[in-house]
């Protein structure tokens, strides 16, 4: 079964249970200051599985959602892991619970109409219990009531078996894993399972329970409602069900590895050149679907832009170690494209873009890589000479030299440290941040807490900053013109960050016009409102769309009077007045033909 063929089937399969499309979001999060990138399809959902809002398309979800998970980015190289894959997910929102949500995944995963996986080669896992939570006695029985073996069921404390919350509070709760066999026996054998027989059990779907809330000082909350979260891995199901055992070599990668066999004249077979044709073909899909996601991201030293070039940096590394010296990403990328523009069509429209960013960040580290490869073997001779005079073996890398490679020849630190790693040695991290500190202005160490922190609760100042974003699009357009388009949003608990297509700088009486409209329509007190209809409904009833998103069947449409009218997934505030006294603080460039204003909410006086 082709990917395109398992991704309809999963969303036929839920529609006939109930569940409504909804579309894929971004792969930025939009109005979530505290992660990089959306790592599940639940990111978008928190205010709803918190209960604090009713999702507009009911309590029965589905989707498929784009991801990317940065954690493991220098791990690439195995037969299953990829930074970017596409999740399907489905949700109750306080609908069903344990027994209809394993009822489900069972029934689409064995059922002969649905992927028919042969039930011997299923075995799941369940949560344990601590101090937290208990032993989730429930699943188990359910499981057992499946017809799954006592020894297919493992049990796995919290660090295995709780997901969430996405970042350090928000809701989560215990999870039942499930696992397919990739043993190398026709069957597992008896005892076999994810616990006692790890390697040869690939994990596909994931239940998530999520009743907790866990809070600022660590505990665990029972929420107001239970619900359900789930994510099954595409790439990894659809390599199951095509008969493989490396996920490389599914029909959504293997043009990919052709391309770069083609371009290295090398052999992806060649268990030595095996990681590096994983890492560009793992890394060059993330970058094409980063730049194509809104075309807000460009290659930069700073939060999303400095994944960005690391992916982009590896690729043209592992290209030179495959002995491919020309420029290959816009190649890679056109292959990218042609793949997974069906169904994910921002790709399509944003090719040039794409080709043209590859290409330039390609060109401009094309020009000092394999100078500082040299610089790098110069160092490493140093230290060498160093160990023969003084008899001491040097095991790390001093910060300064880890910061001349990144300075000088544009080596992301996370290179060096992977240089460095294949030599047996470190790099002096604290060393290279108190370099880097001293030339930027702003360390890594801010982009580094953000890699690592996650989501933050969708707080309430998040959501009315969320609507008086709207506002200030709309006033936008009426002072500056219909061209205003909205480039990017970004919004953290004390202000809004907005990036729009305008070519001039704003003259401060145009500020003051727009701050005059928004406040004009929050004293105004609309109610927030919203409505569902067909993406063409909405286009006809004037609403704005953002960016080129992919939308599913059927959108929402968020109005306050007739004065904005978007279409957009919510949360809002209930009605404009809540939204206190509106004033911008900061007009600047963003980047060619891009403003950028930030503005923030006051009590009104
Ligand atoms: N959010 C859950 C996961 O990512 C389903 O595994």
């Amino acid at each position: 079964m082709r990917s395109d063929k398992l991704r309809q089937l999963f969303i036929d399969f839920f529609k006939t249970k109930g569940h409504k499309e909804i579309p894929s979001s971004s792969l930025i999060p939009e109005n979530d200051p505290t992660v990089l990138f959306t790592t599940a399809g639940m990111h978008p959902l928190v205010p709803y599985l918190m209960g604090c809002q009713k999702h507009p398309m009911g309590k029965r979800l589905v989707n498929c959602q784009k991801c990317i998970r940065t954690q493991d980015i220098d791990e690439i190289g195995d037969e299953s892991h990829t930074t970017f894959f596409e999740m399907l997910g489905n949700w109750s929102i306080g609908d069903y619970f344990k027994e209809e949500a394993i009822d489900i995944s069972w029934e689409f995963l064995t059922g002969k109409q649905w992927l028919g996986l042969d039930r011997n080669k299923i075995a799941v896992s369940i949560f344990k219990g601590d101090e937290d939570a208990p032993f989730d006695a429930d699943s188990k029985k359910i499981w057992l009531r499946k017809g799954l073996k006592e020894n297919r069921i493992a049990a796995f404390s919290k660090e295995k078996n709780w997901w969430g919350p996405a970042g350090s509070t928000g809701p989560c709760g215990p999870d039942t894993e499930m696992f397919f066999y990739v043993g190398s026996h026709d069957l597992p054998p008896e005892n076999s399972n994810p616990e006692t027989d790890e390697k040869n059990w690939l994990e596909i779907w994931n239940d998530v329970f999520m009743e907790y809330n866990k809070t600022g000082d660590g505990k665990f909350i029972p929420l107001a409602q239970k619900n359900v979260d789930t994510g099954l891995g595409l790439e990894r199901v659809a390599c199951i069900l095509q008969g493989k055992k490396d996920i490389y070599k599914i029909e959504l990668f293997s043009p990919i590895i052709s391309k770069i066999e083609e371009l290295s004249l090398k052999s992806y077979d060649d268990v030595l050149y095996v990681k590096s044709f994983r890492v560009i073909a793992d890394h060059i899909r993330a970058a094409v679907f980063i730049l194509g996601d809104n075309r807000a991201i460009v290659p930069s030293n700073v939060d999303q832009g400095y994944v960005l070039r690391r992916y982009i940096r590896r690729i043209i590394r592992h290209g030179r170690l495959l002995g491919i010296e020309d420029k290959f990403c816009p190649l890679l990328a056109e292959v990218v494209i042609g793949i997974m523009k069906n169904p994910w069509n921002e790709l399509e429209d944003n090719r040039l873009f794409i080709l043209s960013e590859l290409a330039a960040e390609e060109e401009r580290f094309g020009k000092t890589i394999n100078q500082g490869l040299k610089e790098f073997e110069k160092m490493m001779t140093g230290y060498e000479q160093a160990y023969r005079a003084t008899g001491k073996k040097p095991d790390i890398i001093p910060g300064k030299h880890a910061f001349r490679l990144y300075d000088t020849y544009g080596f992301p630190l996370e290179m060096t440290e992977e240089l460095a790693r294949e030599k047996g040695l470190k790099v002096d991290e604290e060393g290279f941040a108190k370099c880097y500190g001293e030339h930027q202005e702003k360390s890594r160490a801010g982009a580094e807490k953000k890699f690592k922190s996650g989501l933050e609760n969708s707080s309430d100042k998040v959501i009315r900053l969320h609507t008086a974003t709207h506002l200030l699009h709309k006033a936008l357009k009426i002072v500056l013109g219909e061209h205003v388009q909205q480039r990017g949003s970004n919004i953290t608990a004390e202000r809004l960050r907005f990036d729009f297509s305008h070519p001039d700088k704003l003259t401060e009486t145009q500020i003051k016009e727009v701050e005059d409209i928004v406040n004009g329509v929050i004293k105004r007190s609309y109610d927030v409102k919203y409505e569902q209809m067909t993406p063409e409904q909405a286009k006809k009833s004037g609403a704005v769309g953002l960016f080129d998103d992919k939308y599913g069947e059927t959108v929402t449409v968020y109005s306050m009077g007739d004065f904005s009218k978007e279409i957009c997934t919510g949360p809002h505030v209930g009605n404009t007045a809540e939204l206190g006294h509106f004033r911008i603080t900061k007009e600047q460039s963003s980047s060619s033909g891009i403003r950028r204003i930030r503005a923030v909410l006051e009590d009104a006086t």
